[in-house]
């Protein structure tokens, strides 16, 4: 099959969410660390009645509802998840209570998991399945769900939740290019979860932002060899309209647009440099693996990349900014954000450049070419339209009720027997929730 790629999206996020300016003061940090230091404004958030299922169990069903996708259309259904909730048992093998009802049980795909990374390792595993032998002429669907809390301090402005579905297949509108991704992958320790009964990780906030850094250098070093070996010329951010990242918070993806300026710099002939880039010439001997946290680089490639931040990356941000980082859904949530941003006819024959990170660490970079049927491009972009304009109806909770909240979920996060007792009531229409999980840890649904 050609064109193997994306034919449909679904976002969903929380319906309640904590403002970042209240959160800075509740927790006594100084005004703008969170808002402008981070650049994040309001974070989304779960209660006790939303666990890793619910969030995949709505997205499925929307996605297919929204798109008249039939269950037996489906042949493969793949989770990246970090929202362990059981050892064995996985969350793809509950989502099948939408797709037993209709007599469809032959479904390929189970759980992907390494932090923010197991959405994109399901994505590729469904691309993969449509471009194999084993392709057996359905959809595949590639779902990204996660309820990102932290521990108080710190990281804990930096969480979010929220999921994204993607119907795989063949003639897609937005294809992912053959033969030139690239990946680094690594054992470190910077951000993972040992303790089993707890939602949070434990995370080196510092040493989590230079393997990002350092992932990212290395994955577009290596993209950038494919593509220019592949294509038989030189690649660099000109070739692209937009690029896009896993987004922890805004600041780090300002921070990693700039850094992809930095490489273009470092792999321009010394010669060419000063006409490229005028005005760098003394960041010529700079070291990629000595320049993470090096103060006059960041800024000067910040101040050189500004206008391009603003024209290809900064559309892709507007659900991170909003909602905070979903773990595993981050990048979509960055895809969906860019593809509302634009025209179709703005957005037909784009190249969209994307970087997916996971702690410990995963990390790859790949392409997606928007076809040129914009009839097709419509009809994502509308849907996911009117999944992100709910956005705007979410209910705000105060810090403190936020903060309780989180605690609840601390306490009860293992819990079983167990009956929530978060509030329905701001849900949007069509979202699963939790009723009970028995004395034996089986979990129960309902749906708005
Ligand atoms: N006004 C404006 N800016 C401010 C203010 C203020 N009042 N106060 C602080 N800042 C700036 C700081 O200068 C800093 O900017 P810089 O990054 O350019 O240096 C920024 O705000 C953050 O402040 P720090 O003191 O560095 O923040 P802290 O160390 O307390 O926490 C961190 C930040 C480490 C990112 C933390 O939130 C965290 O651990 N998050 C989770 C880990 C994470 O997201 N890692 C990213 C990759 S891995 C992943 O995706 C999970």
């Amino acid at each position: 099959p050609e064109n193997v790629g994306i034919l449909a999206m679904e976002l969903i996020f929380p319906s309640q969410y904590v403002d970042q300016t209240e959160l800075e003061a509740f927790d006594g940090v100084s005004a703008g660390k969170y808002t402008i230091g981070l650049g994040q404004q309001k974070m989304g958030f779960c209660s006790d009645r939303e666990d890793v299922c619910s969030l995949c169990l709505t997205v499925v069903q929307k996605l297919l509802e929204k798109n008249s996708i039939r269950p037996e259309d489906i042949g493969r259904l793949e989770v990246g998840t970090e929202t362990i909730i059981d050892k064995s048992k996985s969350v793809k093998s509950v989502l099948m209570q939408l797709f037993e009802p209709y007599g469809v049980t032959d479904l390929e795909g189970v759980d992907c998991t390494n932090a923010c990374y197991g959405g994109t390792a399901a994505l590729f595993n469904c691309i993969s399945w449509v471009e194999s032998s084993a392709w057996n002429g359905r959809y595949a669907l590639a779902v990204a769900a996660d309820i990102a809390v932290y521990a108080k301090g710190p990281a804990r402005p930096t969480g979010g939740a929220g999921a994204v579905a993607m119907l795989i297949g063949p003639n897609a509108p937005l294809v992912l290019d053959r033969g030139i991704r690239s990946t680094y992958v690594k054992h470190v320790y910077d951000f993972y979860k040992p303790d089993l009964t707890s939602e949070y990780a434990v995370v080196d906030g510092k040493l989590s932002v230079q393997c990002y850094l350092s992932a990212l250098d290395n994955c577009y070093q290596l993209y950038v060899k494919n593509a220019s070996k592949r294509l038989g010329k030189n690649i660099d951010l000109n070739d692209f309209d937009a690029v896009i990242f896993h987004s922890p918070y805004g600041k780090l993806v300002q921070k990693s647009l700039a850094r992809l300026t930095l490489n273009d710099y470092l792999l321009t002939p010394k010669e060419l440099r000063s006409q490229k880039f005028p005005g760098l010439e003394q960041f010529a001997n700079v070291k990629l693996e000595e320049s993470y946290f090096d103060r006059d680089v960041e800024k000067a490639f910040m101040t050189h990349s500004q206008a391009t931040f603003n024209s290809k990356t900064k559309p892709s941000l507007f659900v991170a900014v909003e909602n905070g980082n979903m773990y595993t859904p981050s990048v979509y949530g960055c895809l969906a954000s860019l593809l509302i941003s634009k025209s179709v006819s703005e957005l037909a024959g784009n190249k969209i450049l994307i970087f997916s990170y996971g702690s410990g660490l995963v990390s790859s970079m790949f392409s997606i070419t928007v076809g040129k049927n914009t009839d097709n491009l419509k009809t994502i972009a509308s849907l996911l339209s009117q999944s992100i304009s709910l956005m705007s109806s979410r209910q705000k909770v105060e810090p403190q009720k936020f903060e309780a909240l989180m605690e609840l979920r601390q306490e009860v996060s293992h819990k079983a027997p167990y009956t929530p007792v978060g509030s329905i009531d701001s849900f949007f229409p069509g979202t699963y929730y939790l009723t009970q999980i028995d004395e034996k840890h089986r979990r129960f649904y309902e749906r708005v």
